[in-house]
Formats: C-alpha cells, structure tokens, sequence
C-alpha cells in the first residue's frame, strides 16, 4: 500500500510563555483528509499547540524555543497568521471570539479576506456556510453578540470556513454548550471532513471527540503522555478513568474482568 502523505507535521515541538515551559518536545500528525483529537486537562498545552501551529503565539507572549511545523511539506516556522491562513490552516479560538459589535454578515465577511480564489469561490463558501448553518442566513444582518452560545460557535466555524481550509484547528468547539448542540457540532465537523477539510480537534470533552476523530494524543502538562487509535485509546483504562468518566475499578479489582461485561461507564448527571 502506497504511504499516504501526512499533510501536517508537528516535531519534536517545545513551546514557553516566558519562564513556563508549555509545551516540551511534542510531536504530532494530521494525516491528509483525518480528523485527530488533542485529549488533555486544564493547562495541558491544547490551545498552546494549536496557536504555534497558526503562528498566533505572539499575541499571548508566547514563543517556540525549539521544533518544527509543516502543511503539506512546507514549513509554516517563520510564516505570519495571515500566510498560514493562505496556505489552508485555519483556526477556529478558544472561546469563539465572533466580533461581537459586528453583524452575522460582517462576521463571515472577515473570515474570506486573505482567503485563496476570488469572488465566486467566496460566493461558493458563503452558500455553503449558510447551507450548513440557516440560522446564519436568518441572522444576517444581526449583531453577532446577540446570538445564543452555540450559534455563535456555528458562526466561529463558518467565519473559519469562509477562509476554506484545508485544515481546521478547532479549539474545544463543544465547550459551554448543552448535549444536544454538542451533539450538532460534532455532526457538523463530520460533514465539514466529509467534504475533505482535515481537522485537528481541541477537547476536554473526551467522548465526543474520540467518536469522530480517528486517532487522538493526549496531553499531559506540555507531553504526548499517549496516542494512538481514537478505538484504542476509547477502550484504555487510563483515558476511560481519567477523560471518560469512568468510576475507580480498583475496588473491584478481584472482581474478574469477564464478570463485569457491561462496560462501566458513567456520566457526569446532566
Ligand atoms: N498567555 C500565557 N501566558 C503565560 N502562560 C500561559 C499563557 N497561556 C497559557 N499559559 C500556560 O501554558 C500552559 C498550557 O496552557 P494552554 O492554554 O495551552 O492549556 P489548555 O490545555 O488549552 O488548557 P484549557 O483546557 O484550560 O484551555 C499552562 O500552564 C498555562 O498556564
Ligand atoms: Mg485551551
């Protein structure tokens, strides 16, 4: 079987905000056409790798002090934010951050400038975005600050999608957002990859994220403490005890394996 290219490489990257060491030595990949998940607590280094990756470092004081990224082979060290935009990697930011002063319209508007094609692939990307989220077709001409906490993540990611990437780094998209719009998130980043677009997915929310991704990295204080198959890693106690939820077998540890057949999962209550 012919190797498939992995269009983005992320090695051996160290990255320090000052005297805190964020990221040490982490090294990442995001086959062509994947969707890859970044598992990890508070404070894990999830968005610092997402911001080295878009070059946005510099806006939160911090700086990559060793490493490499590359898109496609090409190396995106030494780019601006707007060069790696062109080149298809497009971040979607912790938090949303829609410009909040600004129409629905306006917003989608921003997120094209410094986008490949012309006017009719922009055309194109609108029609798209609007297919994938009406609301944003319904809303247009309102302030986007007025929009509720999920249409304003279907508007962060049809900003992102204006810029059509080749790649999406998306900053925990389910964060603050009830199960059932969650839920539309999710279905909607599968469709987003159906179409092509990689997606590099930042989540605390374990569940939903190793359900679309194909493989995953968890982070654990700025290292890979492990990755592997998303299947894998679902099925490992580690990650069930320490990102799914799952209660503390050890209690039952001379309970045999077999015995306990239902999986033991539990939920944090709605
Ligand atoms: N602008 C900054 N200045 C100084 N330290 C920072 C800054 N941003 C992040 N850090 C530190 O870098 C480390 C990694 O932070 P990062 O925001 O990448 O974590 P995270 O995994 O995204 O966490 P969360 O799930 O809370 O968003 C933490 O120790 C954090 O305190
Ligand atoms: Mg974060």
């Amino acid at each position: 079987m012919a190797a498939v290219s992995a269009s983005l490489e992320v090695r051996a990257l160290s990255v320090g905000y000052g005297p805190v060491r964020a990221l040490r030595a982490i090294s990442v990949e995001v086959p062509a056409g994947a969707v890859v998940a970044v598992l990890g607590g508070n404070g894990a280094g999830k968005s610092t790798l997402l911001r080295a990756i878009s070059r946005t470092l510099p806006f939160h004081r911090g700086a990559v002090s060793a490493g490499t990224v590359a898109f496609d082979g090409r190396p995106l060290d030494g780019m601006s934010p707007a060069q790696v935009v062109a080149a298809g990697v497009v971040q979607v930011p912790e938090g949303r951050q829609v410009f909040a002063r600004m129409s629905v319209a306006d917003n989608l508007r921003a997120g094209a400038l410094g986008a490949r094609g012309g006017r009719k692939e922009g055309a194109a990307a609108l029609a798209r975005v609007h297919e994938l989220f009406p609301v944003l077709a319904d809303r247009a001409r309102q302030r986007a600050g007025l929009l509720s906490g999920g249409e304003q993540q279907m508007l962060a990611l049809g900003r992102a999608l204006m810029a059509r990437p080749k790649l999406l780094l998306l900053d925990e998209p389910s964060l603050g957002l009830a199960p059932m719009m969650a839920a539309r998130i999710a279905a909607t980043i599968t469709e987003i990859n159906s179409r092509g677009t990689s997606v590099l997915l930042v989540e605390q929310n374990a569940a939903l994220a190793l359900r679309l991704a194909s493989s995953a990295y968890v982070l654990d204080v700025g290292e890979v403490a492990l990755s592997g198959p998303a299947d894998v890693l679902a099925a490992s106690d580690e990650v069930r005890r320490r990102y799914l939820g799952v209660v503390d077998e050890t209690a039952a540890a001379d309970v045999p394996r077999a015995r306990t057949e239902a999986p033991a999962l539990s939920r944090w209550p709605a």
